[in-house]
């Protein structure tokens, strides 16, 4: 295979195998702003994708040298890639950036931290080492996310040749709460980090952090560029892709179980879509629902919640005990407000797709009250899918709010109570006003595609490199 002009690199690809009963090999393709940015550049491009074995189909698919043209698994040892993926990664990095360590949380830097961040080190070194194999000269490299930080300062002294960009697609965290990392390990990180030409962040509030750090660890940002580059939902896929038949079916089965209320009228609905990550705030999503429910029994009966909370990370006990949590908070809500009628919570934990665009549908207010989050691309999505427009009532600790904050309702995620106010607002909202905002919300959501964005930070990595000041 020859060397490529465009790479890029993150942990989970664009495609995962299952291995079948019958032994045969079985892939999906994902989707995501990356996986359609990169198609946009077009086939003839000479892209390749470095990603990592995540299944034992995909190990297996690495092992039977299947793959598909354009991607690059790397078969790193499943002890090394959990150290580094569950240990460091989503443990220690994720926590950090999103400031959500909560005694007794807290992390413990000990002998077992310094074993994860070791494989961590040799994780981000199989993926340095592959892609600086695989580049032509002078081609771009576009690394992503926490899972990698160590990877362009690494890849920079391979292969000096490479213009190298990294993107987060997470909060960054202030120095204030960043230095909670051992000294040298936060120094790692931004050095890693500051090996790129270009580092392409979500938001204004987490380039900004992100060079606050720098200027406390490392003295500065040295050569490298920071830019923003916010994404954004992509219109045109989510409308055609929301008026197929398979969403349409759903749409109807879940309009039956809302149901109506007593006066025969379509019930409201308050509709949230996410991963189950602690991030997203869904307890306090349920607790602001439920005092909903009795600051104003009036809405009783007439509203149901729809909460889509899907797996994520299961390897981690906090995620399975956050999980447990959100099914145990929604069956008290239905057992102890529910009628015969009346489902308040309607919560579903199997991924489906085509159902989440059937809840977007039919959403009147869109619940996005995550403690942080680095953009939140459901808070974009649900202006644009909604058949009659949505309220949005946003945490302002998600990123999109510094786009979309205007038109949205603004919440302190930590606040049950405002949160449920918030609701009630929303609920009330009249037709009109909720119409126009929802098609503000719709446009500011859908300024930066995923291809555009994509090929923005393309264009700017090589910009850079013409000798343009930072
Ligand atoms: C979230 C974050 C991304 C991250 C992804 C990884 O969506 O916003 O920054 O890359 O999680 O998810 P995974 O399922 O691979 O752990």
């Amino acid at each position: 295979q020859g060397a490529a002009r465009v790479l890029v690199a993150s942990n989970r690809g664009p495609v995962s195998y299952e291995v079948r009963e019958d032994g045969s090999l079985h892939s999906k393709r994902g989707g995501g702003g990356v996986v359609s940015g990169l198609s946009a550049i077009g086939p003839d491009a000479g892209a390749l994708w470095v990603c990592s074995a995540l299944t034992d189909g995909d190990r297996e698919a690495v092992r039977r040298g299947v793959g598909e043209d354009g991607v690059l698994m790397l078969d790193i040892p499943a002890d090394v890639h959990s150290d580094a993926y569950n240990g460091i990664a989503n443990s220690v990095l994720w926590f950090v950036h999103h400031m959500l360590y909560q005694t007794p949380l807290e992390p413990v830097f000990d002998a077992e931290f310094r074993r994860q961040w070791a494989s961590y080190e040799t994780y981000n070194r199989a993926f340095a080492e592959a892609l600086a194999g695989r580049a032509a000269p002078g081609a771009a490299v576009l690394v992503q996310d926490y899972h990698l930080t160590l990877v362009p300062g690494m890849l920079r002294e391979l292969r000096p040749d490479l213009r190298i960009g990294h993107f987060s697609h997470t909060p960054w965290a202030p120095p204030e709460y960043f230095r909670m990392l051992p000294d040298d390990i936060a120094g790692q990180v931004l050095r890693g980090m500051l090996g790129a030409d270009r580092l392409g962040f979500l938001t204004r509030r987490w380039a900004d952090a992100f060079e606050a750090c720098c200027a406390q660890f490392t003295g500065g940002l040295g050569n490298t560029r920071v830019g923003v580059h916010g994404l954004g939902a992509d219109a045109d896929f989510l409308r055609a892709r929301s008026h197929q038949p398979d969403v349409a079916e759903r749409t109807a089965a879940l309009r039956d179980e809302i149901g109506t209320a007593p006066d025969g009228s379509a019930r409201r609905t308050i509709v949230r879509v996410d991963r189950t990550e602690l991030s997203k705030n869904i307890v306090r999503g349920l607790l602001a629902y439920r005092q909903l429910l009795d600051d104003h029994p009036e809405w009783r009966e007439r509203v149901v919640h729809v909460a889509f909370a899907y797996p994520s990370r299961q390897d981690l006990a906090v995620y399975r005990d956050y999980t447990a949590e959100v099914q145990r908070l929604a069956e008290e809500i239905n057992s102890g407000y529910g009628t015969p009628t009346w489902t308040p919570v309607l919560l579903h934990v199997k991924d489906d797709f085509a159902r989440s665009l059937a809840a977007y549908r039919l959403a009147d207010v869109a619940l996005v009250n995550p403690i942080r989050d680095g953009m939140n691309l459901v808070a974009k999505e649900v202006p644009v899918v909604s058949d009659e427009g949505c309220v949005l009532v946003l945490s302002r600790e998600a990123g999109a709010f510094e786009e979309l904050g205007e038109d949205a309702l603004a919440v302190n995620p930590y606040d049950v109570i405002g949160t449920a106010q918030a609701l009630h607002e929303a609920l009330s909202m009249g037709p009109e006003e909720r119409a126009e905002r929802s098609k503000r919300l719709a446009a500011s959501a859908t300024a930066l595609p995923p291809a555009q964005w994509f090929l923005e930070q393309l264009s700017a990595l090589e910009e850079g490199t013409a000798g343009e000041p930072g």
